[in-house]
């Protein structure tokens, strides 16, 4: 059994190595009176701990360049951080980052962060990384062309590889089929069991390698 570590402070979990502010938190409580997100990014979502749980089981490249898309809290990019690659947050919404920030301070990790919408990322920008991840965000119909347009970029680019994590909805359903006609693709049902049980889908693109 994993050994019981003692929390940092008050009103936090463990999960995947990392600690998280619970909703009952003074720092969260606080922070939701300051900023109010206001495209989803109002909580953790279900679909970070999908990733958390595939990268512990198919670890990166030590020291790798991550832009982490739609980053909300920050779930994601503290895991990858900690993990110590060298994590980007992106988001269209700047009222998530304190958030994000008041998270990574708790587990002494940087990640920076960068406010702008998917389709702000010129190719010089997604230059910057080997590899895109994202956790539920393809979830507005518009969203999966925003997604494809940006990776054809990224692959332009030199970004490697995309891991994208999603419960199913169908504007990533779709984004998945365009990837395939075009990429080096798999797509795994997935589940995890920290911080609770969650089942979801994960779509792997080799941005450097087409479809067959
Ligand atoms: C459902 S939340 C997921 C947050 C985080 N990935 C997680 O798993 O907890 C979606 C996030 O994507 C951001 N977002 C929405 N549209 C975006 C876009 N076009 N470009 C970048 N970020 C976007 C939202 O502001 C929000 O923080």
């Amino acid at each position: 059994m994993p050994e019981l570590l003692a929390p940092p402070a008050k009103n936090t979990y463990h999960t995947y190595g990392i600690w998280l502010y619970t909703e009952k938190s003074r720092e969260i409580k606080s922070l939701k009176k300051e900023r109010s997100p206001s495209v989803h990014g109002d909580k953790h979502w279900d679909s970070s701990y999908l990733l958390m749980d595939y990268f512990t089981h198919n670890p990166l490249k030590k020291k790798s360049r991550i832009l982490d898309v739609g980053c909300g809290w920050g779930p994601t990019s503290i895991y990858l951080a900690n993990s110590g690659h060298g994590v980007t947050g992106l988001d269209v919404d700047d009222e998530v980052f304190a958030f994000l920030d008041v998270q990574a301070e708790l587990n002494g990790v940087a990640v920076k962060t960068r406010q702008g919408a998917m389709a702000s990322m010129k190719k010089a920008d997604l230059s910057k990384y080997d590899v895109i991840v994202g956790g539920d965000i393809c979830f507005w119909d518009e969203l999966t062309d925003e997604w494809f347009a940006m990776l054809k970029r990224a692959a332009s680019a030199g970004v490697k590889k995309l891991v994208l994590a999603d419960p199913g909805r169908s504007p990533f359903l779709k984004l998945v089929d365009k990837c395939y006609e075009r990429w080096d693709c798999d797509m795994h049902t997935w589940y995890c069991l920290e911080p609770k049980r969650f089942t979801g889908s994960l779509l792997i693109v080799n941005l450097d390698k087409k479809a067959d």
